[in-house]
């Protein structure tokens, strides 16, 4: 009596409806399955913002501001700022200070992961999770971390704010290329 053509082995219509939805759906499936990763390489990787730099900013989220920072931090200091990624990272009075070196050293230890402060007396930066030390540049000089912290280049813009990019030649403290 629900049997539209009245004959029982010929489906009823919603029920041929869902059949033709669920072929559809196979092959449509099938398809786009497919074809994903050949879609996927023409469409170009995200730079992730990473790429062409950061401008470093300070404590409360704002930019640098070369002039201010160097009436505040005087020779050798290393100072906290926020850089490439959002890691913490270090600009580098340099000795006579008033200005800046043209790196910045990431202060993620490269053990398991822990900020590393910077100790001006000992001269070197120092790991309090599990000892690690780095020297005054960030190359590692006790474990148990196994690699110097990153480098970033960090440069002067002419608006007075400091532009952080990835270091992607020679590590100039180990003569290694980099691990980052
Ligand atoms: Fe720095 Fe382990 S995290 S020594």
């Amino acid at each position: 009596m629900t049997q539209a053509s009245g004959n029982p082995d010929v489906p009823d219509l919603g029920r041929r409806q869902f059949m033709n939805l669920l072929t559809f759906g196979t092959i449509t499936g099938t398809v786009l399955g497919a074809a994903y990763p050949i879609i996927k390489y023409f469409i170009p990787p995200s730079s992730g913002g990473a790429g062409g730099g950061v401008t470093a900013k300070d404590a409360l989220g704002m930019d640098v501001d070369i002039t201010a920072f160097l009436d505040e931090h005087g020779a050798g200091e290393r100072v906290l700022v926020q850089g490439l990624k959002g890691d913490p990272t270090y600009l580098v009075v340099t000795d006579e200070g008033g200005s800046i070196e043209r790196y910045g050293v990431n202060s993620i230890c490269t053990h398991l992961g822990c900020v590393v402060p910077w100790n001006a007396n000992a001269n070197k930066f120092m790991c309090p999770c599990h000892g690690s030390q780095y020297d005054y540049q960030g190359k590692v000089v006790r474990g148990p971390a196994p690699l110097s912290l990153a480098l970033t280049h960090a440069d002067v813009t002419e608006d007075d704010n400091v532009v952080l990019t990835n270091w992607e030649e020679t590590d100039f403290r180990t003569g290694d290329q980099p691990w980052w």
